[in-house]
């Protein structure tokens, strides 16, 4: 055996094993040539304990010039990193349902079937049943509801809850949104209040609530690190298993620096609230993001000259030396690296100034501003943000409630997206109950935003401001199994939740029956063209003078009291009235009073 192998040998021709090892020389040379640094890690490092110390530099620096983002062949996954492998986690087949995608700018509705493996999307319309069968054989089981032409969307996703964080029941001390020991945090993180036995998840699921991200409060400039996370219970029962795709940070600065980075998120406040808290004034903010960017700045400055060194080779330079960090500015150093997901609650033309100037001066981007009540006012300065115009997220209404929130309108979704900006819905949970977040997007529509942008900003639009675009927000092959089967259409008054799906796995107890019922197309809306230009106009103050009329006819009136003598103060006057005329601020007739025969008149029903 071994002589004839040897003979084979001495026989082959020395130009048919020549070739490739030559080309495999000549290929690691080249390689190693263009990676100076490669061969001096493996030339000139001293001991082993050397050669890791250089290695993991490398990797370290290698790591703050990466991009956050999916990692490599992430959309060839072939089940989610949250799925549970567990008997009554079933593959979920739904028939005939009318599916808006959130696809196509939000245009584009299917009617068919979703299939669901594995906690994600498989297919979706027109699913092959070859591929049904192969589900099924896989996993011996599968789970078919008809949903009779229901409506199905993606998971709602609210980009701006403090679920947990302020949970229900609220006893005393179990608000833990915001601290309150100084106005620069952003070394604090919300997870780390994170309740798990808030009854808001269960409420807010009933909504259609898939996917919340956790915000510290708006008491500081710089209130700390915000979390994504899904709202079902887990079999752990921690804060960290509801996490969607977590920073690698979370548990500390040593992790595996050859992972691709993951988006980290982080809110700051400006106005009313910090000021209020810490009795200062809106210099005292001003200046606080400044000094705070400086440290952030100086940080990065030293990290990146290090790091220059690391790349030119310079070891003699370093020798001892570590990887420049400080725990308290590495959050904000991402934020100048661009790694951060910034949310910042800004209401006034003069704070979104003030922020915008910041991410010029600094060199950093914004993803959404929050609240936002004056940025239909300013569309041209929002595009001068740093790195490009941020998501806006809105309440529908919740405006003039303060001074900061005065000049908000009705009008400003509709306004936003004339302008091309991304228009957000958010509930700021408990402060709009999250479990109505769907009703803040059908009134932004009712007051003019467009029907597919509408449920855009409850859906793929907040998922693409929290970085997370690339899996929830939109029903498409490969996506999370996040879906909510409606009632009605989703944009139409009391739509409600049959059953919501959460990486799969049904939320709903009690589901509701599945049927295809009220409008199927979203609900038509007056026509607020000229109120929406009023808006504009006048700064967000549109004139609201009273209409000179010449009186009111109350009729249907079944009671009438008045003022009189006594203690109360009121007397019924009559049971039974029919109708009252009013003129001048003075009842004129009680009883079968006509109608004026002239002149403009208010008249009010009663029932
Ligand atoms: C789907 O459901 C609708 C509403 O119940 C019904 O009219 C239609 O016939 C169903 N289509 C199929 C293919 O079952
Ligand atoms: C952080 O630690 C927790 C608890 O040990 C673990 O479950 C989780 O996977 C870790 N997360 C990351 C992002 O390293
Ligand atoms: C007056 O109210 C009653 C209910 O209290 C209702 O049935 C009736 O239709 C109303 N009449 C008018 C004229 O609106």
């Amino acid at each position: 055996m071994g002589s004839s192998l040897l003979a084979t040998r001495t026989h082959t021709p020395f130009w048919r094993w020549a070739h490739p090892v030559l080309f495999t020389i000549a290929l690691i040379s080249i390689v190693l040539l263009h990676s100076s640094t490669f061969i001096s890690l493996v030339f000139s490092q001293s001991s082993p304990q050397e050669f890791s110390r250089r290695s993991q530099i490398l990797s370290k620096c290698a790591y703050i010039h990466a991009k956050p983002g999916p990692p490599p062949n992430f959309h060839a996954r072939t089940q989610s990193d949250r799925f549970v492998d567990s008997e009554d986690v079933t593959p979920l087949l739904v028939r005939n349902a009318t599916i808006w995608t959130a696809a196509h700018d939000g245009h584009e509705v299917l009617t068919g079937d979703l299939l669901m493996h594995r906690s994600l999307i498989k297919a979706i319309g027109d699913v092959p049943l070859s591929l049904i069968r192969q589900v099924e054989l896989k996993s011996r089981k599968l789970e078919v509801i008809n949903a009779h032409g229901a409506w199905v969307t993606p998971g709602i996703v609210d980009l701006h809850s403090h679920i947990g964080v302020v949970s229900a029941p609220q006893l005393n001390g179990a608000c833990d949104t915001s601290s309150r020991k100084a106005p620069i945090l952003p070394w604090l993180r919300s997870i780390d209040g994170l309740n798990t036995h808030d009854a808001s998840y269960e409420l807010a699921m009933a909504g259609g609530i898939t996917t919340a991200q956790i915000v510290p409060g708006s008491a500081n400039d710089i209130g700390g690190q915000a979390f994504i996370i899904k709202l079902r219970p887990t079999n752990e029962c921690s804060p960290s298993s509801m996490l969607l795709k977590p920073p690698h940070t979370l548990n500390g600065s040593h992790f595996d620096h050859s992972l691709t980075p993951r988006w980290r998120h982080m809110k700051h406040a400006c106005g009313e609230n910090p000021s209020r808290v810490y009795g200062m004034t809106r210099l005292d903010s001003g200046w606080n993001f400044r000094a705070a960017y400086d440290s952030a700045r100086k940080l990065r400055d030293t990290q990146d000259a290090f790091c220059a060194k690391v790349e030119s080779d310079s070891w003699d330079d370093l020798a001892e030396k570590t990887f420049p960090e400080e725990l308290q500015w590495e959050s904000l150093v991402d934020v100048l690296r661009g790694c951060v997901r910034l949310s910042v609650h800004c209401y006034e033309a003069v704070d979104l100034n003030r922020i915008v100037c910041l991410t010029n001066e600094f060199e950093f981007p914004v993803a959404s501003f929050h609240h936002a009540g004056e940025t239909y006012l300013v569309p041209e300065l929002l595009k001068k943000t740093w790195g490009g115009t941020p998501a806006i997220a809105l309440f529908a209404s919740n405006f003039r409630k303060k001074h900061e929130a005065y000049r908000g309108s009705e009008f400003a979704p509709r306004v936003l997206a004339e302008h091309g900006t991304d228009v957000v819905m958010k509930s700021d949970h408990p402060i709009v109950n999250s479990r109505y977040l769907l009703h803040e997007a059908a009134q932004a529509h009712y007051y003019g935003l467009d029907p597919a942008l509408a449920l855009l900003s409850v859906t793929y639009t907040p998922a693409t401001a929290m970085g997370m675009g690339h899996r929830i927000g939109m029903l498409k092959p490969g996506y999370d199994a996040d879906i909510v089967i409606w009632s009605s259409h989703p944009l139409s008054l009391a739509s409600t939740p049959t059953q919501v799906y959460i990486d799969g796995i049904p939320q709903l107890s009690l589901p509701g029956r599945y049927v295809a019922k009220g409008p199927t197309t979203p609900p038509r809306t007056p026509n607020f063209d000229s109120e929406k230009v009023a808006a504009v106009a006048h700064d967000g103050i549109p004139p609201l003078e009273p209409r000179s009329v010449k009186g009111t006819l109350f009729v249907n009136v079944s009671g009438l009291y008045m003022r009189g003598e006594g203690s109360s103060g009121v007397m019924r006057v009559s049971e039974q009235v029919g109708s009252v005329r009013v003129e001048d601020g003075r009842v004129v007739c009680v009883g079968q009073c006509s109608n004026f025969a002239e002149g403009v008149v208010d008249v009010f029903f009663f029932f």
